[in-house]
């Protein structure tokens, strides 16, 4: 082989002394081809340092082995969790998840999109900024499964999704505060054109209403941590007699943010205002006051998203018909410190009816 040219199938055959079409079976095929001549084919490839040619197979299969996973925010544990679930059904079947975080920018996850479609990648999980972009149409159009994460079924459309209900996510949650007798809570999170968040408004609303209490709206800009340690300044620049004693918080970031900067203000969590938070990331039960937190089961919802994302492939690529499915799972409230119910009473062991720590005289009051 002359030196310089990498090696190719048929340099890797001639070393085997195999045909070229059992080295392409190795490579593609690996299942169909005895494990003594596997090994010979594999050896003759370390000795070679062959490497396949990806963008062959692209060109001759029509795509690749890649899994692109576009999503939110990359500084959320939330999208990282779920792309460790999708990550490892992926290997499962031989192919590899790639991440590109949109920061809600439309713009910036169109260009996503139609970039994945240029490369033909082997299919998209995606949590969106905005559900009606033409990339998304196009990229279905082309015949590339797209899985929705992290997305209510009933807006899934025309594609695979996987969701939790949120509705109940947000019921739980407020339900949960009105029982430590909260009568005013704050819902904290926003931007409100994110369908999750709505849908845990909608399920706080509901609860709220359906126990006679008030619910006030601090919307955020964003669902970040900073926009939790915002939504503090607002709510201690309330009067005091309007001051919401409990907050729910659409999700864990902007709960913690809040958590913070209420400290930092000398706030007592939850003696003045206690906190739930969403989607039970591993910091929550790490904070300085262990968070409560309505789980979700991140890890599974993207090893779900990768399955059906799969089966979709495997479907369209041997002209099977094809279902869509849109799986929902059910979110769980788990209960510590920060909504005012102290380990012990968590565990059923103390006397019942204390909140938490006692009321501090919160500044401002
Ligand atoms: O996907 C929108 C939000 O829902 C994310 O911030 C994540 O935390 C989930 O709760």
């Amino acid at each position: 082989m002359p030196r310089g040219r990498p090696a190719g199938i048929k340099d890797v055959a001639a070393r085997a002394g195999v045909s070229v079409g059992t080295v392409s079976n190795v490579l593609n095929r690996p299942d169909q081809v005895r494990p003594a001549t596997r090994a010979l084919v594999e050896d003759a490839m370390t000795a070679l340092g062959f490497v396949r040619n990806e963008s062959a197979r692209q060109l001759r299969l029509g795509s690749s082995r890649i899994v692109a996973y576009v999503f939110l925010d990359s500084s959320n544990p939330f999208f990282t969790d779920v792309a460790r679930g999708a990550d490892d059904a992926l290997r499962e079947n031989g192919l590899a998840l790639m991440m590109c975080t949109s920061d809600g920018d439309t713009r910036r996850e169109e260009a996503y999109l139609s970039l994945l479609l240029e490369q033909r990648v082997h299919g998209v999980l995606l949590t969106s900024a905005d559900y009606t972009s033409s990339a998304l149409q196009r990229l279905s159009d082309h015949g590339v499964p797209v899985v929705l994460v992290d997305r209510p079924p009933q807006e899934a459309g025309g594609w695979c999704s996987v969701g939790v209900d949120d509705v109940l996510g947000g019921e739980l949650a407020v339900t949960h505060l009105l029982e430590q007798q909260h009568q005013r809570v704050a819902f904290v999170g926003g931007p409100m054109t994110i369908p999750q968040v709505t849908d845990r408004w909608i399920g706080a609303q509901q609860a709220a209403a359906a126990a006679g209490a008030g619910l006030v709206l601090i919307e955020t800009e964003a669902l970040t941590f900073a926009g939790g340690r915002e939504a503090a300044q607002r709510l201690t620049g309330m009067p005091a007699r309007r001051r919401p004693t409990a907050a729910f918080c659409a999700n864990d970031l902007v709960a913690l943010g809040l958590l913070q900067q209420l400290t930092h203000q000398g706030v007592d969590v939850p003696g003045d205002i206690a906190i739930v938070g969403y989607d039970d990331i591993d910091f929550a039960a790490a904070a300085a006051v262990p968070l409560t937190s309505v789980r979700q089961p991140r890890q599974l919802l993207g090893r779900t998203a990768a399955e059906l994302m799969h089966r979709e492939a495997q479907r369209t690529s041997s002209g099977t018909a094809h279902v869509h499915e849109q799986v929902q799972f059910q979110p769980e409230l788990v209960v510590r410190e920060s909504s005012g119910v102290s380990q012990s009473r968590r565990t059923g062991s103390a006397a019942r009816g204390r909140r938490g720590r006692p009321r501090s005289t919160p500044p401002g009051a």
